[in-house]
C-alpha cells in the first residue's frame, strides 16, 4: 500500500461500523518497520504527535510541525498494508479556523496517503470537524485530556471528574454531531468514559479511560518499554525493549574494547581460495 494506492482495505466507515463490537486495537507508529509490526495485529495505526516527545526528544507535543507529521506519516503508510493509518494534526495547524484546518488536513492526506486525520478538541472544534468531513476529510476527534492544551489545562491531568464530567460528555456529543468517525477519550474517569461510550453511535478509543470503551490506544514506545522518561498510570509495559537494547549496546561496547568483535565470521579474508 502506498501514497498512490487508490483505496485502502480499511477506511473510516469500516471503523465506524465496529461500534459496540470486538474492541478496536490501536497503536502509534512513526517508522516503516514499527508500522509493519503494528499492522500485523491492529486495526488502526496512529501517527501521533507524540512522535515529538518519543522520537525527537521534545518536552511536549507543542513543537511538532507539519513537516514532521508528513515525513513520519509517509514512513508509516508504507508499512501499513491493512491497518488504517490516521495522522495527527500538529498544534497550530488547525485551530485558526476551518479553512486553515482543511488546507493542512488535505496536505497531510495528499502527501502521506493516509485516509484520515486526528485533531484535539470538543465543542469549540465542532464547526471545523463539520467543515472537514463535508469536504472529504474523515476526522478522528480527541477529547478529555488534550495534550496540546497542557498549558491551559495546567498539566497532564485526569479530565472529567465532578462538574467537568458534563463538559466532556458535551464535547464527545459535539464531535459526533459534527461528523467525526470516532473519538479518542484520554485520561477520562472510567465511569464517565463508559457513559460516553453508551451515549455515542461512533466508537470511543480509550487511553487511560477504562475497559468499557469501544477500543484502546497506547503509544507503542511506552508499551514496549522504549520510552522511559516518564510512565503514565495507564501504560502497561508488554515488553522491556529499552532494557534489552541497553544490555545489547553494553555487550557490543565491551566486545569492541576487548577486540572480541568483530570475529572472523564478521570479517572478510584477503584471498578467496580458488576452487579446483
Ligand atoms: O499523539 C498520540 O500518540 C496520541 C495518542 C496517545 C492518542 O494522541
Amino acid at each position: 500500500m502506498s501514497a498512490t494506492s487508490p483505496v485502502r482495505p480499511v477506511l473510516p466507515p469500516d471503523i465506524r461500523a465496529r461500534k459496540g463490537g470486538t474492541p478496536l486495537v490501536v497503536l502509534t507508529a512513526y517508522s516503516t518497520p514499527v508500522a509493519r509490526l503494528v499492522d500485523a495485529h491492529c486495526d488502526i495505526v496512529l501517527v501521533g504527535d507524540s512522535v515529538g516527545m518519543v522520537i525527537h526528544g521534545l518536552p511536549s507535543t507543542l513543537g511538532v510541525t507539519m513537516e514532521m507529521m508528513i515525513l513520519h506519516g509517509r514512513a508509516v503508510v508504507r508499512g501499513a498494508q491493512k491497518a488504517m493509518p490516521v495522522i495527527d494534526m500538529p498544534f497550530g495547524s488547525y485551530e485558526e479556523g476551518p479553512k486553515q484546518a482543511f488546507r493542512n488536513a488535505a496536505r497531510l492526506m495528499a502527501e502521506t496517503g493516509a485516509p484520515a486525520v486526528k485533531l484535539e478538541g470538543g465543542q469549540h472544534m465542532a464547526e471545523t470537524i463539520a467543515f472537514l468531513t463535508a469536504r472529504g476529510v474523515p476526522v478522528m476527534a480527541h477529547v478529555g485530556l488534550t495534550p496540546q492544551s497542557v498549558n491551559t489545562l495546567g498539566g497532564y491531568k485526569v479530565v472529567g471528574r465532578a462538574e467537568e464530567a458534563e463538559k466532556v460528555m458535551a464535547d464527545a456529543r459535539a464531535v459526533e454531531g459534527a461528523g467525526a468517525f470516532s473519538v479518542v477519550l484520554e485520561k477520562v474517569p472510567e465511569g464517565l468514559a463508559s457513559r460516553i461510550t453508551q451515549a455515542l453511535t461512533i466508537p470511543t478509543i480509550g487511553i487511560g479511560a477504562g475497559v468499557r470503551c469501544d477500543g484502546q490506544v497506547l503509544v507503542v514506545d511506552d508499551m514496549l518499554g522504549l520510552f522511559t522518561d516518564f510512565r503514565p498510570k495507564f501504560v502497561k509495559r508488554y515488553a522491556e525493549l529499552g532494557k534489552a537494547a541497553d544490555e545489547a549496546i553494553a555487550a557490543y561496547a565491551a566486545e569492541v574494547r576487548s577486540r572480541a568483535f568483530p570475529a572472523a565470521e564478521h570479517s572478510f579474508a584477503d584471498d578467496v581460495p580458488v576452487k579446483t
